[in-house]
């Protein structure tokens, strides 16, 4: 359906990089509904290289039914170099490494890594030569349109990475200076893949499969990377798919819903133990019951009172014997 470097990939959807969200537990959750890849959350190379506990945790994985890359960011060639070799010896089960080209945090662009490596083209390359010096995987970017809209860098940066030997470019529609927020702009990049020797991700605002549609009707895409739009709805990647091979999308359903919010759960607990788990899970599993009627006094005691899995179960059958009882007015 869609391939780079020697990586069959049999489905058009990729799992973005999501900081504090995509970690193991999240990825193998979504990995069963048809992903073509998935990315770790950013990886700091000076972290990998200090040997810090938490960065080293993020590169400690199992094999998912598909491919995972990690991706890392960083300002130098060396630095990136540097942490290849550290993964390489600390997990075989890495498949590939992204560049995080970016990222808009003040403290990631202040350092120089992130969405200020879109500033300086040549680095970028740089960086990628240097990566694929110490590894046989491949490497792929992840991209902005530019640093702002009077700086749009994107076919250079492009250019350099390609020339250096990136195997793939995901491309976030947006400049740094338009963070998360306002429409992707497609428009900007209208038949961008035509431009390019090597395949093209988009990403930008995929919340529904005719967002996916249009982004890669518009741009050329070879696949899109669902990010805040797959939280909380994972049959978004089954759906897009589903499309593409001419197949039946299917709406939500409030008894799937929670049954993929109490798995997901179980999922993270299994990583990151009961505490923890529950604690990253007030933000997550909200989004499980958006566009569900009154759910909000719901998604209010998810995001205040999860402690613990039973809390998760009892305000889930709350919600569900409200709902069917409703229903049944
Ligand atoms: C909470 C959060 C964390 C993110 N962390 C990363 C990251 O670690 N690396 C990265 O390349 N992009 C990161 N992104 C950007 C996403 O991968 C994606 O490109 C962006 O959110 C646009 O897609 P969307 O509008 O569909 O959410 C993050 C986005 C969000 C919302």
């Amino acid at each position: 359906m869609f391939k780079f470097d020697n990586l069959k990939l049999d489905s058009k959807v990729i799992l973005a990089p999501m900081a504090g969200i995509t970690s193991f537990g999240y990825r193998k959750f979504m990995s069963q509904f048809g992903l073509s890849y998935c990315v770790t959350e950013m990886v700091s190379d000076m972290g990998l290289i200090y040997g810090n506990k938490e960065t080293k945790s993020y590169i400690t994985f199992d094999k998912l039914d598909c491919p995972t890359g990690v991706q890392l960011f960083g300002n130098t060639p060396e630095n990136m170099a540097k942490a290849v070799q550290i993964c390489e010896k600390m997990n075989q089960n890495i498949d590939f490494y992204d560049v995080n080209m970016g990222c808009p945090v003040k403290k990631v662009v202040d350092a120089g890594s992130g969405s200020a490596l879109m500033k300086n083209p040549k680095l970028c390359g740089d960086i990628v030569r240097a990566m694929k010096a110490v590894t046989d995987k491949p490497i792929t970017v992840k991209i902005r349109l530019g640093f702002d809209l009077s700086n749009l860098t994107y076919l250079e940066v492009i250019d350099e990475v390609t020339k250096a030997g990136a195997s793939l470019v995901a491309i976030h529609a947006r400049t740094r200076k338009d963070m998360y927020q306002g429409s992707p702009r497609f428009e900007e990049i209208r038949g961008l893949r035509k431009k390019m020797k090597i395949p093209l991700v988009i990403s930008g605002n995929i919340y529904s499969v005719s967002d996916a549609i249009k982004a890669m009707e518009i741009t050329g895409a070879d696949a899109v990377m669902v990010a805040r739009g797959a939280v909380g709805n994972p049959n978004l990647i089954r759906n897009i798919n589903s499309y593409f091979r001419g197949g039946e999308t299917n709406e939500k359903n409030l008894d799937e819903q929670i049954g993929y919010c109490l798995e997901l759960a179980r999922d993270l607990i299994d990583e990151k133990g009961e505490e923890i788990a529950m604690r990253v899970y007030r933000g997550i599993a909200t989004k499980f019951f958006d566009g569900f009627p009154d759910s909000k006094q719901l998604k209010n005691r998810l995001s205040t009172e999860l402690n613990k899995c039973s809390d998760l179960v009892s305000l889930l059958e709350e919600y569900r014997l409200y709902y069917n009882s409703k229903r049944e007015l």
